[in-house]
């Protein structure tokens, strides 16, 4: 569909061929606070579009409200209920997991990985750079998360693969490349209570069942045996959502901040140069990552009337925080269109920052980008791409899907 400034940010065709980036710079300029019309199934909804309005909606966080869903899809009671995790609860509820499960993912606990990281990464690029021509994404973004989403779960690797075909499938769900059950073309009723209405949230709830039941062992080290020893842990259900939520999190968020990477360095070789120079990997992840902006945007819901700009938002709204557009506001961004490696400050909101939801999996992300990049970039002295990427069929999650390229092996 051809972004011409006007597409409906409902329709996930209008994401099929990459980000609408024409029709969020429209709506930051002339119609930041946007209300969006429903269809059968949904209500409306308020798109924020711009950094500033984004900040204010997340600072006020008791107004615009998690706990009533997260996404744009209307849940009913039992639903949410059935389906939340702590992402989708307001404080003083929130910090009680979050204060739980942070230490796992602070930037010292992240750092002590990064010689595993390295090693991980060194043997993907020497694989997938045996033969000459590969599937970038497939080859190398895909398996960095994968394999470290593994060893942070405590999971073994030979199950790494269902694992994120299954994850795949959650977010993905209206991709019909990632499930059979696309929710806007078929009904997904049946599956109303599973994350995502999704089929692949009742495998992975029995997957995790059997974690619990001690059927299927656990590393020790990893967060879920923790989580299932922590006295203060989760009940089941939040333990299964827990589960899903970090399959589902952890995987494709960061594969597609690396496959934007790579989108970028295989049709500007200028970029790999700067790269080889050595002075931008403490500033390079954050660019990558605001212009991938791979989850674009999460939802809230007034709980009382807010004014901004010259509309009203009413109690009980839907309210969308656009992050992949909030992350390229010219008002904030110099040239926020163009990859500059060593942009600082850099002050995107690609992964909730100014929110309590800020990411918990931030430093690892930015971590593994990072390290991806320079296992990479050292091995190679070219890198074309030799036909344009596939993108991603969701107004939820962006990123390429495949990338055909052309190496060639640094001398
Ligand atoms: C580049 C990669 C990633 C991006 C762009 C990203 C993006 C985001 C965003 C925008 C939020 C805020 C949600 C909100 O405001 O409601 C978030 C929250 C979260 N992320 Fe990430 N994420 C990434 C990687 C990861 C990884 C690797 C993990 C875990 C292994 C993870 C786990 C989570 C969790 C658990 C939350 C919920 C936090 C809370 O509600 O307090 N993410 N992420």
């Amino acid at each position: 569909m051809h972004d011409d400034g006007h597409l409906n940010l409902l329709d996930h065709d209008s994401f099929a061929h990459g980000v609408p980036h024409a029709t969020f710079a429209r709506l930051r300029r002339e119609d930041p606070v946007s209300w969006n019309d429903g269809n059968d199934e949904f209500k409306g909804f308020w798109n924020l579009t711009r950094h500033a309005d984004i900040a204010v909606a997340n600072k006020e966080n008791q107004i615009f409200s998690s706990a009533q869903g997260i996404r744009m899809e209307d849940q009913n009671h039992e639903e949410y209920m059935a389906r939340r995790t702590f992402q989708e609860t307001d404080q003083p509820e929130h910090s009680t997991t979050r204060r739980t499960v942070n230490p796992n993912f602070a930037k010292p606990t992240v750092a002590k990985f990064e010689t595993l990281i390295r090693e991980l990464a060194s043997d993907i690029c020497d694989k997938t750079l045996a033969k000459p021509e590969f599937d970038a994404v497939g080859g190398i973004a895909k398996q960095l998360p994968m394999m470290m989403l593994g060893r942070i779960l405590g999971v073994p690797d030979e199950d790494l693969d269902w694992l994120v075909e299954k994850g795949d499938a959650l977010i993905g769900n209206s991709d019909p490349d990632f499930t059979q059950h696309v929710v806007d073309k078929m009904d997904t009723s049946a599956y109303r209570m599973m994350p995502f209405r999704s089929p692949a949230g009742v495998e992975l709830y029995d997957y995790a069942e059997d974690l619990l039941q001690n059927r299927r062992a656990v590393a020790e080290e990893g967060i879920l045996a923790k989580m299932m020893r922590d006295e203060n842990g989760l009940k089941e259900l939040d333990f299964k959502n827990f589960f899903c939520l970090l399959v589902a999190a952890g995987n494709d968020t960061t594969r597609y901040s690396i496959a934007m990477a790579l989108n970028l360095l295989a049709h500007n070789p200028d970029l790999i140069a700067q790269l080889k120079t050595g002075k931008y990997w403490d500033t390079c992840a954050d660019e990558f990552v605001r212009l991938a902006s791979p989850t674009m945007h999460f939802r809230r819901t007034a709980t009382q009337d807010f004014k901004m700009h010259d509309k009203t938002i009413r109690e009980g709204d839907k309210v969308l925080l656009w992050f992949v557009s909030g992350s390229r506001d010219e008002e904030v961004f110099e040239n926020p269109n163009d990859c500059l490696l060593g942009r600082s400050p850099n002050r995107h909101v690609a992964f909730g920052q100014g929110g309590i939801h800020v990411c918990l999996g931030m430093h690892l992300a930015k971590l593994e980008v990072r390290i991806a990049l320079e296992e990479l970039v050292k091995r190679i002295d070219t890198f074309e791409a030799l036909e344009a990427p596939t993108w991603t069929r969701s107004n939820f999650i962006c990123g390429v899907k495949k990338l055909n390229v052309r190496a060639t092996k640094a001398a």
